[in-house]
């Protein structure tokens, strides 16, 4: 059995526990919250001990052999960096939250650490840990697509957050460009081109095109303000364009479409695996950490590994200098 803590007990921090409390191999043996009412919610509901600080929390007998992290902050990230450190130095594999950080110097930082102390340090980067993808990387990685020329992006949900001007590329797009480099590599160059919605004081649309390393281009569209569930693809579509084919996911998990580019005989898989909805996601990735910490993974060979969440974090900040300067970012 793994013991597991959970901290920060907000929407997020619920769904980690309520994954472990399904997981056949996992524990949860501490939950963790400022807010003493959310530490102690939770500590009914997953039947262990609350703890208000991470200082106390370490300071307990109890043996935690790994921590889930979903705190939030400025940019759904500024409140990650205190905790992970504390938690990392205490030489507990975390399991973090998205952003990574929404500064790169600390998201630097909380990677170095890890790797000094060769811990197994990751993000739930979740929109990627489906069936649907696992089976369009195996397609990629086999041939059959061809030679890739795209990895196009589109991701958008009706948020209407106003807190920073560049929340919606900080806060949502760790995760479409995470995708897209799960298919496309490291990337090399970033352009983009920011748009304010109607009424809207931030940057709440984006278009972003990437060069990636291996000569891919890739192209993101995100909004904050388009979109939504009534669109033929949801909230979320990848389409990765080879010589050979077009894959298309729609909605993460819901539908995998595989289309021949020289033949009319189309393959289209209705939640390929069984997984219903992106709800579903947070058990797959949940349980592929747990899997990573059971299997003793090297920490460099971790699924969805924190140095991907920063790298992601990277082409961000590259996004944003490129709209402010007007020019194309090198990576
Ligand atoms: N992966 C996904 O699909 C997905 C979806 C939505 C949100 N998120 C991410 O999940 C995270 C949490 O989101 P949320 O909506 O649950 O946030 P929230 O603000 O509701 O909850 C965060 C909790 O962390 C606690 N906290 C803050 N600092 C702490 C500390 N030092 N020690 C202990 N507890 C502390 C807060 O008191 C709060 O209860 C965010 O980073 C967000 O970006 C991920």
């Amino acid at each position: 059995m793994i013991n597991v803590a959970v901290v920060g007990l907000g929407s997020i921090g619920n769904t980690h526990a309520r994954c472990y409390r399904e997981n056949r191999y996992t524990r949860i043996v501490a939950v963790c919250d400022i807010l003493r009412e959310r530490a102690d919610r939770a500590a009914q509901e997953y039947n262990c001990p609350a703890f208000y600080s991470i200082k106390q929390m370490l300071a307990s007998d109890i043996r935690i052999d790994a921590a889930s992290m979903a705190t939030a902050g400025v940019e759904n990230g500024g409140d990650h960096y205190k905790p992970t450190m504390e938690l990392l130095n205490a030489g507990i594999p975390v399991l973090g939250e998205k952003p990574i950080s929404n500064k790169v110097s600390e998201a630097k930082k909380m990677v170095a650490l890890a790797k000094r102390k060769r811990l197994p340090y990751a993000i739930d980067l979740n929109h990627r840990f489906t069936p649907a993808a696992v089976k369009a990387k195996q397609w990629l990685d086999s041939g059959r697509i061809g030679e890739v020329n795209f990895v196009n992006m589109y991701m958008w949900i009706n948020n209407p957050n106003e807190s920073s001007p560049h929340f919606h590329m900080r806060a949502l797009h760790p995760h479409s460009l995470d995708v897209m480099r799960y298919f496309g590599g490291d990337v090399a160059r970033v352009h983009a081109f920011f748009k304010k919605g109607k009424g809207r004081k931030i940057w709440s649309n984006v278009h972003v095109n990437l060069q990636f390393k291996s000569g891919v281009l890739g192209h993101l569209m995100g909004s904050y303000d388009g979109g939504g569930p009534g669109t033929p693809w949801g909230l979320e579509r990848c389409d990765i364009i080879g010589a050979k084919a077009m894959v298309t996911i729609n909605d993460a998990c819901e539908k995998l479409i595989f289309s021949p580019r020289f033949s009319l005989e189309q393959e289209i898989y209705d939640h390929p695996g069984g997984m219903k909805s992106f709800g579903d996601t947070f058990e797959s990735r949940i349980g592929k950490w747990v899997d990573d910490l059971r299997k003793k993974t090297k920490p460099s060979a971790v699924d969805g590994k924190a140095e991907d969440a920063l790298k992601a974090q990277l082409i961000i900040e590259a996004a944003i200098e490129s709209w402010e300067k007007g020019t194309v970012v090198d990576l």
